[in-house]
Protein backbone atom coordinates (compact mmCIF):
# COMPACT_ATOMS: atom_id res chain seq x y z
CA UNK A 1 0.00 0.00 0.00
CA UNK A 2 2.70 2.60 0.58
CA UNK A 3 3.71 4.90 -1.98
CA UNK A 4 7.21 6.73 -1.99
CA UNK A 5 8.35 9.41 -4.31
CA UNK A 6 9.72 8.09 -7.43
CA UNK A 7 12.22 10.65 -8.97
CA UNK A 8 9.82 10.93 -12.00
CA UNK A 9 6.86 12.74 -9.75
CA UNK A 10 9.15 15.63 -9.23
CA UNK A 11 9.41 18.38 -10.88
CA UNK A 12 12.58 18.19 -12.70
CA UNK A 13 15.40 20.95 -12.08
CA UNK A 14 14.96 22.34 -16.03
CA UNK A 15 10.49 23.24 -14.84
CA UNK A 16 12.17 25.44 -12.08
CA UNK A 17 15.07 27.05 -14.30
CA UNK A 18 12.26 28.09 -16.36
CA UNK A 19 9.59 29.12 -13.72
CA UNK A 20 12.76 31.14 -11.99
CA UNK A 21 13.36 32.18 -15.40
CA UNK A 22 9.60 33.58 -15.81
CA UNK A 23 8.92 34.10 -12.17
CA UNK A 24 6.62 37.39 -11.88
CA UNK A 25 9.74 39.49 -11.21
CA UNK A 26 6.97 42.62 -10.49
CA UNK A 27 5.77 40.56 -7.47
CA UNK A 28 8.79 39.99 -5.74
CA UNK A 29 10.55 43.09 -6.60
CA UNK A 30 7.11 45.01 -4.56
CA UNK A 31 7.89 42.34 -1.66
CA UNK A 32 11.35 43.75 -0.95
CA UNK A 33 10.38 47.13 -1.36
CA UNK A 34 8.33 46.14 1.61
CA UNK A 35 10.36 44.24 3.24
CA UNK A 36 13.01 47.18 3.05
CA UNK A 37 11.72 50.21 3.78
CA UNK A 38 12.71 52.86 4.13
CA UNK A 39 14.43 52.75 0.73
CA UNK A 40 17.76 54.46 1.31
CA UNK A 41 18.78 54.35 -1.80
CA UNK A 42 18.07 53.38 -5.37
CA UNK A 43 18.76 49.18 -5.91
CA UNK A 44 19.85 49.14 -9.23
CA UNK A 45 17.06 46.50 -11.75
CA UNK A 46 17.89 42.27 -11.21
CA UNK A 47 17.79 39.53 -12.91
CA UNK A 48 14.90 37.78 -12.46
CA UNK A 49 16.87 35.01 -11.40
CA UNK A 50 18.60 37.18 -8.70
CA UNK A 51 15.80 38.64 -7.87
CA UNK A 52 14.20 35.38 -7.02
CA UNK A 53 17.07 33.92 -5.10
CA UNK A 54 17.39 37.00 -2.96
CA UNK A 55 13.38 37.39 -2.29
CA UNK A 56 14.14 33.58 -1.07
CA UNK A 57 16.61 34.49 1.51
CA UNK A 58 14.42 37.20 2.54
CA UNK A 59 11.05 35.88 2.71
CA UNK A 60 12.84 32.49 4.20
CA UNK A 61 16.08 31.83 6.18
CA UNK A 62 15.45 36.35 7.54
CA UNK A 63 12.08 35.56 7.70
CA UNK A 64 12.29 32.81 9.85
CA UNK A 65 10.93 29.98 7.46
CA UNK A 66 13.96 27.68 7.54
CA UNK A 67 12.14 24.22 6.14
CA UNK A 68 13.24 21.09 7.39
CA UNK A 69 12.42 19.65 3.45
CA UNK A 70 15.46 21.05 1.15
CA UNK A 71 14.52 21.25 -1.76
CA UNK A 72 16.48 21.63 -4.99
CA UNK A 73 18.75 24.68 -5.21
CA UNK A 74 15.94 25.77 -8.38
CA UNK A 75 12.87 24.76 -6.05
CA UNK A 76 13.64 26.68 -3.39
CA UNK A 77 13.03 29.81 -4.67
CA UNK A 78 9.42 28.65 -5.88
CA UNK A 79 9.20 26.47 -2.28
CA UNK A 80 9.98 29.54 -0.76
CA UNK A 81 7.40 32.02 -2.42
CA UNK A 82 4.58 30.14 -2.78
CA UNK A 83 4.54 28.63 0.91
CA UNK A 84 6.27 31.99 3.08
CA UNK A 85 2.88 33.23 2.81
CA UNK A 86 1.25 30.28 5.01
CA UNK A 87 4.38 30.71 7.37
CA UNK A 88 3.88 34.27 7.90
CA UNK A 89 0.28 33.75 8.67
CA UNK A 90 0.84 30.97 11.28
CA UNK A 91 -0.57 28.30 9.48
CA UNK A 92 2.39 26.26 8.88
CA UNK A 93 5.37 25.71 10.72
CA UNK A 94 7.37 23.60 8.45
CA UNK A 95 7.66 21.50 4.96
CA UNK A 96 8.21 18.03 6.10
CA UNK A 97 8.49 16.41 2.88
CA UNK A 98 7.03 16.61 -0.82
CA UNK A 99 3.94 14.31 -1.21
CA UNK A 100 4.36 14.54 -5.16
CA UNK A 101 5.17 16.78 -8.58
CA UNK A 102 2.11 15.89 -10.93
CA UNK A 103 1.11 17.55 -14.05
CA UNK A 104 -0.85 20.44 -12.50
CA UNK A 105 0.96 20.98 -9.02
CA UNK A 106 3.03 19.93 -6.44
CA UNK A 107 2.24 18.66 -2.90
CA UNK A 108 3.66 19.43 0.05
CA UNK A 109 3.42 17.66 3.79
CA UNK A 110 3.39 20.66 6.05
CA UNK A 111 4.10 20.43 9.48
CA UNK A 112 0.58 22.18 11.07
CA UNK A 113 0.32 25.46 13.04
CA UNK A 114 -1.45 24.41 16.50
CA UNK A 115 -3.72 27.25 15.20
CA UNK A 116 -5.56 25.30 13.08
CA UNK A 117 -5.99 22.55 15.09
CA UNK A 118 -4.09 19.74 12.82
CA UNK A 119 -0.94 18.04 13.13
CA UNK A 120 -0.65 17.80 9.40
CA UNK A 121 -1.17 20.11 6.52
CA UNK A 122 -0.69 19.51 2.92
CA UNK A 123 -0.10 22.75 0.46
CA UNK A 124 -0.41 22.57 -3.12
CA UNK A 125 1.33 24.39 -4.88
CA UNK A 126 -0.26 24.86 -8.82
CA UNK A 127 2.21 25.14 -11.74
CA UNK A 128 2.39 28.52 -13.33
CA UNK A 129 -0.32 29.35 -15.65
CA UNK A 130 2.07 29.04 -18.40
CA UNK A 131 2.86 25.57 -17.90
CA UNK A 132 -0.48 23.97 -17.55
CA UNK A 133 -1.15 21.27 -19.83
CA UNK A 134 -4.98 21.00 -19.23
CA UNK A 135 -6.24 20.72 -23.24
CA UNK A 136 -9.49 22.08 -23.73
CA UNK A 137 -10.14 23.56 -20.67
CA UNK A 138 -12.84 25.83 -22.48
CA UNK A 139 -14.94 23.03 -21.79
CA UNK A 140 -14.75 23.23 -17.97
CA UNK A 141 -14.87 26.87 -17.67
CA UNK A 142 -18.24 26.91 -19.65
CA UNK A 143 -20.96 28.46 -17.20
CA UNK A 144 -18.36 28.75 -14.62
CA UNK A 145 -17.54 32.54 -13.18
CA UNK A 146 -13.82 33.94 -13.26
CA UNK A 147 -12.84 33.67 -9.93
CA UNK A 148 -10.99 36.78 -8.06
CA UNK A 149 -7.88 35.57 -5.10
CA UNK A 150 -11.22 36.62 -2.71
CA UNK A 151 -12.84 33.96 -4.34
CA UNK A 152 -15.52 36.81 -6.03
CA UNK A 153 -17.05 36.48 -9.32
CA UNK A 154 -15.31 38.71 -11.25
CA UNK A 155 -18.17 41.09 -13.02
CA UNK A 156 -19.59 41.35 -16.04
CA UNK A 157 -19.06 45.29 -16.17
CA UNK A 158 -15.17 44.53 -15.56
CA UNK A 159 -14.10 45.06 -19.11
CA UNK A 160 -10.56 46.12 -17.97
CA UNK A 161 -10.00 42.35 -16.42
CA UNK A 162 -12.14 40.61 -18.85
CA UNK A 163 -10.28 42.29 -22.04
CA UNK A 164 -6.79 41.22 -20.60
CA UNK A 165 -7.78 37.54 -19.86
CA UNK A 166 -9.37 37.62 -23.31
CA UNK A 167 -5.77 39.05 -24.71
CA UNK A 168 -4.33 36.75 -22.67
CA UNK A 169 -1.70 39.34 -21.20
CA UNK A 170 0.65 38.71 -18.20
CA UNK A 171 -2.39 39.92 -15.87
CA UNK A 172 -5.19 38.12 -17.52
CA UNK A 173 -2.96 35.30 -17.74
CA UNK A 174 -2.25 35.53 -13.90
CA UNK A 175 -5.90 36.04 -12.82
CA UNK A 176 -7.24 32.87 -15.26
CA UNK A 177 -4.74 31.13 -13.15
CA UNK A 178 -6.10 32.17 -10.20
CA UNK A 179 -9.51 31.47 -10.77
CA UNK A 180 -8.68 27.83 -11.81
CA UNK A 181 -7.31 27.81 -8.36
CA UNK A 182 -9.69 29.31 -6.34
CA UNK A 183 -12.53 27.17 -8.59
CA UNK A 184 -10.88 24.22 -6.34
CA UNK A 185 -10.73 26.35 -3.33
CA UNK A 186 -14.27 27.54 -3.07
CA UNK A 187 -15.38 23.61 -4.04
CA UNK A 188 -13.77 22.31 -1.51
CA UNK A 189 -15.15 25.23 1.13
CA UNK A 190 -18.53 24.14 -0.22
CA UNK A 191 -18.13 20.69 0.26
CA UNK A 192 -16.30 20.38 3.10
CA UNK A 193 -19.30 22.46 4.48
CA UNK A 194 -21.58 19.57 2.54
CA UNK A 195 -20.29 16.87 4.43
CA UNK A 196 -18.37 15.39 1.83
CA UNK A 197 -15.11 13.28 2.23
CA UNK A 198 -12.66 16.35 1.11
CA UNK A 199 -9.93 17.86 2.72
CA UNK A 200 -10.94 20.64 4.93
CA UNK A 201 -9.58 23.81 3.21
CA UNK A 202 -7.48 25.80 5.40
CA UNK A 203 -6.34 29.35 3.31
CA UNK A 204 -5.49 30.14 -0.83
CA UNK A 205 -3.29 32.25 -2.16
CA UNK A 206 -2.43 33.20 -5.78
CA UNK A 207 -1.08 30.12 -6.61
CA UNK A 208 -1.32 27.62 -3.36
CA UNK A 209 -3.76 25.94 -1.22
CA UNK A 210 -3.70 24.75 2.18
CA UNK A 211 -5.91 21.64 3.13
CA UNK A 212 -6.12 18.70 5.31
CA UNK A 213 -3.37 15.85 4.90
CA UNK A 214 -3.96 12.71 3.97
CA UNK A 215 -1.37 10.41 5.97
CA UNK A 216 1.02 10.90 8.42
CA UNK A 217 4.28 12.34 9.21
CA UNK A 218 6.21 9.32 7.15
CA UNK A 219 4.13 9.05 3.87
CA UNK A 220 1.04 10.10 2.45
CA UNK A 221 -1.86 8.36 1.65
CA UNK A 222 -2.04 6.08 -1.36
CA UNK A 223 -4.46 6.84 -4.17
CA UNK A 224 -7.41 4.20 -4.50
CA UNK A 225 -5.76 3.03 -7.93
CA UNK A 226 -3.08 1.03 -6.10
CA UNK A 227 -5.08 -0.03 -3.84
CA UNK A 228 -6.49 -3.43 -3.54
CA UNK A 229 -10.35 -3.84 -1.52
CA UNK A 230 -11.54 -7.22 -0.02
CA UNK A 231 -15.58 -7.53 -0.72
CA UNK A 232 -16.97 -6.25 1.51
CA UNK A 233 -14.53 -2.95 1.60
CA UNK A 234 -15.12 -2.56 -2.26
CA UNK A 235 -18.86 -2.69 -1.96
CA UNK A 236 -19.03 -0.13 1.35
CA UNK A 237 -16.42 2.36 -0.85
CA UNK A 238 -18.47 1.96 -3.79
CA UNK A 239 -21.72 3.67 -1.92
CA UNK A 240 -18.92 6.35 -0.37
CA UNK A 241 -17.91 7.65 -3.85
CA UNK A 242 -21.88 7.81 -4.80
CA UNK A 243 -22.65 9.47 -2.19
CA UNK A 244 -19.76 11.82 -2.58
CA UNK A 245 -20.73 12.31 -6.28
CA UNK A 246 -24.60 13.24 -5.01
CA UNK A 247 -23.19 15.56 -2.44
CA UNK A 248 -21.40 17.29 -5.38
CA UNK A 249 -24.68 17.60 -7.35
CA UNK A 250 -26.56 18.77 -4.77
CA UNK A 251 -23.69 21.70 -4.69
CA UNK A 252 -24.41 22.11 -8.70
CA UNK A 253 -21.10 20.85 -9.34
CA UNK A 254 -19.35 17.73 -11.09
CA UNK A 255 -15.51 16.72 -10.69
CA UNK A 256 -14.80 16.30 -13.58
CA UNK A 257 -11.31 14.40 -13.32
CA UNK A 258 -12.87 11.60 -11.11
CA UNK A 259 -11.21 8.37 -10.96
CA UNK A 260 -9.52 5.55 -8.40
CA UNK A 261 -6.34 8.33 -8.89
CA UNK A 262 -8.08 11.40 -7.49
CA UNK A 263 -9.45 9.59 -4.75
CA UNK A 264 -7.04 8.89 -1.44
CA UNK A 265 -7.21 5.88 0.60
CA UNK A 266 -6.13 5.94 4.49
CA UNK A 267 -6.75 3.41 7.37
CA UNK A 268 -9.81 2.39 5.26
CA UNK A 269 -11.37 5.89 4.88
CA UNK A 270 -11.08 7.76 1.45
CA UNK A 271 -10.88 11.65 0.66
CA UNK A 272 -11.93 12.80 -2.92
CA UNK A 273 -9.15 15.61 -3.65
CA UNK A 274 -8.14 17.58 -7.13
CA UNK A 275 -10.64 19.62 -8.00
CA UNK A 276 -9.66 22.70 -10.41
CA UNK A 277 -12.10 21.61 -13.10
CA UNK A 278 -14.87 21.52 -11.31
CA UNK A 279 -17.77 21.76 -13.48
CA UNK A 280 -21.43 23.57 -12.57
CA UNK A 281 -23.90 20.78 -13.39
CA UNK A 282 -26.66 23.39 -14.53
CA UNK A 283 -24.67 25.78 -16.46
CA UNK A 284 -22.28 23.63 -18.77
CA UNK A 285 -24.07 22.02 -21.66
CA UNK A 286 -21.23 19.45 -21.17
CA UNK A 287 -22.46 18.41 -17.59
CA UNK A 288 -24.59 14.71 -18.31
CA UNK A 289 -21.18 13.72 -20.44
CA UNK A 290 -18.68 14.95 -17.96
CA UNK A 291 -20.83 13.13 -15.06
CA UNK A 292 -21.06 9.91 -17.25
CA UNK A 293 -17.21 10.04 -17.44
CA UNK A 294 -16.44 10.39 -13.72
CA UNK A 295 -19.22 7.41 -12.49
CA UNK A 296 -18.15 5.03 -15.60
CA UNK A 297 -14.36 5.56 -14.57
CA UNK A 298 -15.33 4.70 -10.61
CA UNK A 299 -17.74 2.20 -11.86
CA UNK A 300 -14.26 0.45 -14.31
CA UNK A 301 -12.11 0.93 -10.74
CA UNK A 302 -15.04 -1.68 -8.21
CA UNK A 303 -16.16 -3.67 -11.41
CA UNK A 304 -12.06 -4.62 -10.99
CA UNK A 305 -12.53 -5.07 -7.04
CA UNK A 306 -15.31 -7.42 -7.47
CA UNK A 307 -18.28 -4.83 -7.35
CA UNK A 308 -20.11 -4.95 -10.91
CA UNK A 309 -22.43 -2.04 -11.46
CA UNK A 310 -24.48 -0.51 -14.61
CA UNK A 311 -22.88 3.02 -14.89
CA UNK A 312 -25.02 4.46 -17.89
CA UNK A 313 -28.14 3.40 -15.14
CA UNK A 314 -26.43 5.25 -12.17
CA UNK A 315 -25.79 8.50 -13.99
CA UNK A 316 -29.22 8.49 -15.54
CA UNK A 317 -30.66 8.01 -12.10
CA UNK A 318 -28.42 10.76 -10.75
CA UNK A 319 -28.97 13.05 -13.90
CA UNK A 320 -32.84 12.85 -13.05
CA UNK A 321 -32.57 13.38 -9.49
CA UNK A 322 -30.21 16.07 -8.89
CA UNK A 323 -29.91 17.97 -12.25
CA UNK A 324 -32.89 20.62 -11.56
CA UNK A 325 -32.07 19.75 -7.76
CA UNK A 326 -31.80 23.06 -5.35
CA UNK A 327 -28.70 22.51 -3.35
CA UNK A 328 -30.93 23.69 -0.34
CA UNK A 329 -32.88 20.82 -0.28
CA UNK A 330 -32.38 18.38 2.80
CA UNK A 331 -30.28 15.40 1.94
CA UNK A 332 -32.04 12.60 2.50
CA UNK A 333 -30.44 9.93 4.05
CA UNK A 334 -32.62 6.89 3.05
CA UNK A 335 -32.42 7.43 -0.14
CA UNK A 336 -29.01 7.85 -0.84
CA UNK A 337 -27.56 4.62 -2.41
CA UNK A 338 -27.64 5.64 -5.49
CA UNK A 339 -26.54 2.20 -6.40
CA UNK A 340 -29.17 0.29 -6.15
N1 LIG B 1 -4.77 16.57 0.90
C1 LIG B 1 -3.81 15.72 0.49
N2 LIG B 1 -3.21 14.87 1.37
C2 LIG B 1 -2.25 14.02 0.95
N3 LIG B 1 -1.81 13.93 -0.32
C3 LIG B 1 -2.37 14.74 -1.24
C4 LIG B 1 -3.39 15.67 -0.88
N4 LIG B 1 -3.76 16.35 -2.00
C5 LIG B 1 -3.01 15.86 -3.01
N5 LIG B 1 -2.18 14.89 -2.55
C6 LIG B 1 -1.20 14.13 -3.37
O1 LIG B 1 -0.71 14.95 -4.39
C7 LIG B 1 -1.04 14.42 -5.68
C8 LIG B 1 -1.36 15.53 -6.64
O2 LIG B 1 -2.47 16.28 -6.18
P1 LIG B 1 -3.71 16.58 -7.11
O3 LIG B 1 -4.61 17.51 -6.36
O4 LIG B 1 -4.32 15.29 -7.57
O5 LIG B 1 -3.05 17.39 -8.32
P2 LIG B 1 -2.68 16.97 -9.83
O6 LIG B 1 -3.10 15.53 -10.05
O7 LIG B 1 -3.50 17.90 -10.65
O8 LIG B 1 -1.23 17.23 -9.93
C9 LIG B 1 -2.18 13.45 -5.42
O9 LIG B 1 -2.24 12.43 -6.38
C10 LIG B 1 -1.84 12.93 -4.05
O10 LIG B 1 -0.84 11.90 -4.14
MG1 LIG C 1 -4.70 14.42 -9.39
Amino acid sequence: MSRFLSPNDSHSDEFYEQFEARFDALNIDRKMRRLRKPKLKHIPKKSADEVLHESADVVGLEGGFNPTYKPSRHEEGWLLSSLGAFYDQSLITDVLYMVRGGKEATVYCCAAHPSTGEKLVAAKVYRPRMFRQIRNDGLYREGRALLTSEGHAVRKTDHRILRAVGKKTGFGVQVAHTSWLMHEYTSLQALFKAGAAVPKPFAATDNAILMGYCGDERMAAPALSGIRLDDAEADELFKVVLRNIEIMLRNDLIHADLSAYNILYWEGVITLIDFPQVVTSRDNRSAYTILHRDVTRVCEYFARQGVPSDAQAIVDRLWARYSQASPDEPFDDEDEDAAD
